[in-house]
């Protein structure tokens, strides 16, 4: 049976880091308070002259490197960014070129947080349909460019970085198992950016006064992050007809650790089964799953014919899932 095979992984984190500490000496906030309430410790932050796409370049490089192709062999780069380079053309037009993929497509995802999984979805239709047999899924942000460093409430949340996947198609029992993908586009109010889009353009003589980064309801988003966890997984195990006994290791969307914790608790899914770098990393929208992936493999936590669960949640609202036999 055809299926669709991750066979190499790879990520890039900008060198800069900036501390909870060093937070709080730019806004009133603790890391006290940044560690409870989220997990989170510390992020990476890239450089001005590093774009979204620069970023998605190097993961894109280590993973093909991992799975041992050439460029040339790609026949579809698509990221998935909600910070893209320009808003047009995509960003993975961007890597496309500089990776020197010539036979490949290009196209950018916007599914926010769960962009990565989005993009596992479709990448895995186009190769079980025959289309197509090798892609490459990059997620990559730069989401510092769109914090306000004046509010702490989402100032502390985000990092910027990137991850990336080689998914090819191949006869055997290992590769993707289920996807799901949902989205509720009445609650987009509780995250989103308001300004800068088609619907409240950046003017001379606004500029000053319009919301130019990310605005959050973060007790209400909390609340549908729980939830939309438990229905994404669920979905994951009943479409596989797998347990949780059955899951070798859980790389959630790393937005908030006591999101994941209430999820895995009501799953039944023990701390060591659970993949957590957003102590180190923050919150990395799109690109979140994927590091975590690329560093639980190169921790040896991922090994052949393990299943993985992945599940996202993120603005749109949106949420997703995937099992991976790997
Ligand atoms: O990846 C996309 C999905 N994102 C999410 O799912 C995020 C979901 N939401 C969350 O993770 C949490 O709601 C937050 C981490 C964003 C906030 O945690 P919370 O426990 O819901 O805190 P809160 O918003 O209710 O704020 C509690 C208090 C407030 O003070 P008062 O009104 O009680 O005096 C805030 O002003 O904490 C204050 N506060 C801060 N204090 C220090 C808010 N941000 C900060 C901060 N440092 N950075």
């Amino acid at each position: 049976m055809l299926h669709t095979r991750f066979i190499g992984t790879g990520h890039y984190l900008p060198k800069t880091v900036l501390t909870n500490f060093d937070l709080e000496k730019i806004m009133d906030t603790s890391d006290e308070w940044i560690r409870q309430r989220t997990g989170i410790h510390q992020r990476h932050v890239a450089a001005e002259d590093e774009a979204t796409s620069d970023l998605g370049l190097e993961a894109a490089r280590n993973a093909i490197s991992d799975a041992g192709i050439a460029p040339e062999e790609i026949e579809y780069v698509m990221c998935a960014t909600l910070t893209p380079d320009y808003f047009m053309p995509a960003t993975a037009c961007m890597i496309q070129q500089k990776l020197g993929a010539k036979r490949a497509a290009a196209l950018d995802i916007n599914a926010a947080c769960s962009g990565f999984l989005y993009g596992v979805q479709l990448a895995d239709a186009l190769i079980r349909s025959g289309a197509y047999k090798t892609i490459l899924l990059v997620a990559a942000e730069k989401l510092t460019v769109r914090l306000d460093w004046r509010k702490r409430d989402t100032a502390v949340l985000f990092g910027d970085g990137a991850g990336a996947v080689v998914l090819r198609g191949e006869e055997g029992e290992h590769g993707v198992l289920s996807t799901f993908a949902s989205a509720d586009g009445s609650a987009y109010q509780m995250l989103h950016i308001p300004s800068g889009g088609s619907r409240e353009a950046i003017t001379p003589d606004n500029i000053n006064d319009v919301e130019r980064g990310i605005m959050m309801d973060g007790q209400a988003l909390y609340k549908r992050a729980v939830k939309a966890f438990g229905e994404a997984t669920e979905r994951a195990l009943q479409q596989t007809q797998l347990t949780s006994e059955n899951i070798k290791l859980f790389v959630p969307h790393q937005a908030n650790k006591r999101i994941i914790d209430s999820a895995t608790s009501r799953l039944g899914i023990p701390d060591e089964k659970i993949y957590l770098n957003l102590d180190r990393v923050a919150n990395t929208s799109a690109a979140s799953i994927p590091i975590a992936l690329d560093q639980a493999r190169k921790e040896g936590r991922i090994v052949d014919n393990d299943i993985v669960l992945m599940a996202a949640f993120g603005a749109g609202l949106t949420w997703a899932s995937a099992m991976v036999r790997w």
